[in-house]
């Protein structure tokens, strides 16, 4: 069964769902609230699939989440397979009304996604040009010279997205040498990784630590894309090395996109939940609203921009402008 034909509509669905609930709370100030809504909502659509899904990467463990949790399975029967979600990729920002939110889903036939612990990720993100050329283990300058080169410009004309975090201060300095710039983000480095694959954001190069599970998903998007993401994980207490180990990982050893979504049928479906670097916002208007999502299959080599008018009201009037 192929998976990314059956699917491609579907996790728009999914997607679309999840931000319409989240937007709701945009802005408001409460960032539980925010994740609940999404995550309820993703559920719901996700169980109505033509599906056997399996939670690899989702809310937590069973014992932590109510929902979304990682083993749950999901779906109305059909083929195998395994769901990664992030409901809101950036509560907080969703909770305060910043730009830059998503709701997020990847699926792949049965092994396709790593199963990679909640720990921190070292990641290295960077578009198809020069993907196969950058290396987590070269030096920062290394590194930004090598995606310069290979988009045919300086090194002082590329942009560099890294989240804001004090763990950050040697990697931004270090960064700023070189006469880069650097786009500091409050959060949500997955569609980060996704722009710099992606012409025409304005920024080029994703570095420093996030979240692994996010790491997997924007193995996903890149790997649909062309791009590359080089992971390394970050165990910061005993448990979260014996995790790990467990796991069979060593944790010196860099992962590349094929190891994290090493999937022969992906399909990456993300939504706008406020506005973004890649994608709109949700848009109310009288009786409806509007949703903007990126939805794309591996093998199918298809990326849609999606611009989707939901009508919650009869007499509610599609507008063709965007
Ligand atoms: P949320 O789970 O609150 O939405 O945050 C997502 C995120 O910003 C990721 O994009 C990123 O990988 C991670 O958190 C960074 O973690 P930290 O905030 O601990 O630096």
């Amino acid at each position: 069964m192929d998976i990314e034909r059956l699917l491609v509509l579907e996790v728009a669905r999914v997607t679309e769902q999840a931000a319409l609930s989240a937007s709701r709370l945009a802005g408001m100030g409460d960032k539980e609230a925010v994740d609940a809504a999404g995550t309820e909502a993703m559920r719901q659509v996700l169980s109505e699939l033509p599906i056997q899904g399996t939670v690899v990467i989702g809310e937590g463990e069973m014992d932590e989440a109510p929902m979304l949790y990682i083993g749950e399975q999901l779906g109305r029967g059909g083929p195998q397979v395994d769901i990664a979600v992030d409901p809101v990729e950036g509560t907080t920002i969703t909770a305060k009304g910043l730009p830059n939110s998503i709701t997020v889903i990847a699926l792949s036939e049965k092994g396709g996604l790593v199963h990679a612990p909640d720990m921190y990720m070292d990641k290295l993100a960077v578009g198809p040009p020069a993907a196969g050329k950058v290396s987590l283990d070269f030096p920062v300058e290394a590194n930004l010279r090598i995606v310069a080169d290979s988009l045919g410009r300086k090194v002082e004309d590329l942009v560099v997205v890294v989240l804001d975090r004090p763990r950050h201060e040697k990697l931004i300095s270090d960064i700023r040498k070189t006469g880069a710039r650097v786009k500091l983000i409050n959060e949500g480095d997955v569609v980060a990784a996704v722009a710099v694959a992606v012409r025409g954001t304005g920024v080029h190069v994703l570095m420093g630590s996030g979240g692994a599970p996010e790491g997997v998903l924007a193995a996903a998007a890149l790997k649909c894309l062309g791009g590359e993401i080089q992971g390394r994980f970050l165990p910061h207490s005993e448990a979260e090395l014996k995790r790990l180990h467990d796991m069979g990982v060593d944790e010196g050893k860099t992962y590349r996109t094929k190891d994290l979504a090493p999937g022969q049928q992906i399909v990456f479906a993300a939504t706008g939940i406020t506005d973004g670097d890649i994608l709109e916002g949700v848009r109310y208007f009288g009786g409806g609203a509007r949703t903007h999502s990126i939805v794309m299959g591996y093998s199918t080599r298809v990326v849609r921009f999606m611009d989707s008018i939901h009508l919650f009201e009869s007499g509610a009037r599609v507008n063709i402008r965007v």
